[in-house]
């Protein structure tokens, strides 16, 4: 589709004029692509705005979900200040150690946690551990939990702090209430489950590029997210 290669060569266009070159990255990739990961990492200019929006929000504990090999955790790992933490999970233990690898070369590893097992499991773990919350949550590993992960990354970051969900117009697949694919229909339940609740603040930024149509929802966790506090807007929290 003509459409497509234009969004592609637009984007090669903007990467060459915004991105300096990469060595972590780079090899990265190419370790992951020998390792015979699937290549689903965001493109290089998300994993560039994932890289502003922690920088601009001043994170310091940040929580990924769906790892990979670790090309998005590279890039959010980036933005932590000196003492900052990131938590990242992943089911696929081939995947994890490939992560682990590129994060170690990357000079990130001694920030960076990969943790193994099922998201759902590992963040029950976190919540009953409580974990101190987290400033930005980045939500992209299977699609058919997305609610339930959205659900728990909330009460696991602060009040103010930003989720970010890959993957949520599909083409614009979302509109289509009969679709029959269970990654749509996840999605839909998730964009009528922000629709619901009016205390977070929430948008979808549609994306086109090499990655073809999709897009990111960014939502500001509201006052009633965090466990375990009273919502009560002259505490000061953690
Ligand atoms: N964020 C990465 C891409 C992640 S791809 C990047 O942009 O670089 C999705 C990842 O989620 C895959 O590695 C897959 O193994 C993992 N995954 C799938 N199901 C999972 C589950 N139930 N729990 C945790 N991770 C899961
Ligand atoms: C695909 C892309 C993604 O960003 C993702 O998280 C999973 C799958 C894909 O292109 O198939
Ligand atoms: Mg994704």
């Amino acid at each position: 589709m003509a459409e497509t290669e234009d969004w592609e060569a637009t984007d090669r266009f903007l990467e060459g004029l915004l991105l300096p070159p990469d060595p972590a990255l780079d090899a990265a990739l190419r370790d992951s692509e020998a390792a015979g990961l699937p290549s689903i990492q965001v493109s290089p200019l998300q994993g560039q705005g994932l890289y502003v929006l922690a920088l601009a929000s001043g994170a310091r504990r940040v929580l990924e979900i769906g790892t990979l090999g670790g090309y998005s955790t590279i890039c959010l790992a980036r933005a932590l200040p000196p003492g900052g933490r990131l938590i990242s999970l992943e089911l696929n233990p081939r995947h994890a150690e490939v992560a682990r690898a590129n994060l170690q070369r990357a000079g990130l590893d001694q920030r960076v946690e990969v943790r193994i097992g099922p998201a759902l499991d590992l963040l029950a773990a976190l919540l009953t551990e409580h974990a101190a919350p987290f400033d930005l949550a980045f939500i992209d590993a299977d699609k058919p939990n997305v609610v339930g992960y959205f659900d728990r990354a909330r009460r696991l970051v602060r009040p103010g702090g930003l989720i970010i969900v890959d993957n949520v117009v599909r083409r614009g697949e979302i509109r289509d209430p009969e679709s029959p694919d269970p990654n749509v229909q996840a999605t839909r339940q998730l964009l009528l489950h922000l629709a619901e609740d009016r205390s977070d603040r929430a948008t979808v930024l549609q994306t086109v590029g090499r990655k073809g149509h999709d897009g990111w929802a960014i939502v500001v966790v509201g006052e009633s997210g965090q466990e375990g506090t009273t919502p009560s807007k002259g505490t000061p929290s953690g």
